[in-house]
């Protein structure tokens, strides 16, 4: 009896954790923040041009005036800024996979499911929470210029 209540005591603690954590994706959207705080666009940008965690210019360009080589697989970044708003930004920077079951888009966020990986990455999103806020932020700045 006592450790039947112990249990449920466990399980309702990890239901809570676990829906503490979901990302609450609504139609083609994340309104909220995956950290619970606003990204910071200087860091974001920095990863968005990085050729070692975001890799995004692999296959993306974007007003980059620095970085010689930009990828042309992928839309410009500042068309797609000015497109979609920053919750429809953040549900493809988190699951590009959600929009097209096909894309050759990495899924930055979802950890589970993810195929053709190293070792390394098993089980571990590419970015962090926090890192895809500061993308999303940048991303936002983007939206602004002509
Ligand atoms: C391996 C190539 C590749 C990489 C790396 C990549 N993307 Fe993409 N991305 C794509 C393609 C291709 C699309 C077009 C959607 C599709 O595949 O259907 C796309 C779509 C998008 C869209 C939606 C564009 C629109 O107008 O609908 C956004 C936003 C985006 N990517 C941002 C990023 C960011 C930010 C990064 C880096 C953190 C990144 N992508 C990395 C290939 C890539």
């Amino acid at each position: 009896m006592r450790k039947g209540f112990a249990l449920a005591c466990i399980l309702l603690v990890n239901l809570i954790l676990a829906s503490a954590h979901a990302q609450v994706a609504v139609g083609d959207s994340i309104a909220e923040s995956l950290s619970g705080m606003t990204g910071d666009p200087v860091r974001g940008r920095a990863i968005v041009a990085s050729r070692q965690s975001g890799l995004c210019l692999l296959c993306h360009s974007g007003p980059f005036p620095e970085e010689r080589f930009q990828g042309n697989l992928a839309p410009e970044l500042s068309m797609s800024a000015k497109r979609l708003n920053t919750a429809q930004l953040r549900a493809r920077i988190v699951d590009a996979s959600r929009f097209n079951p096909d894309t050759i888009m990495p899924t930055y966020y979802k950890a589970a499911n993810l195929r053709r990986v190293g070792s390394k990455w098993i089980d571990q999103p590419i970015l962090s929470e926090q890192e895809i806020e500061d993308v999303v932020a940048f991303l936002g700045t983007l939206n602004s210029q002509p």
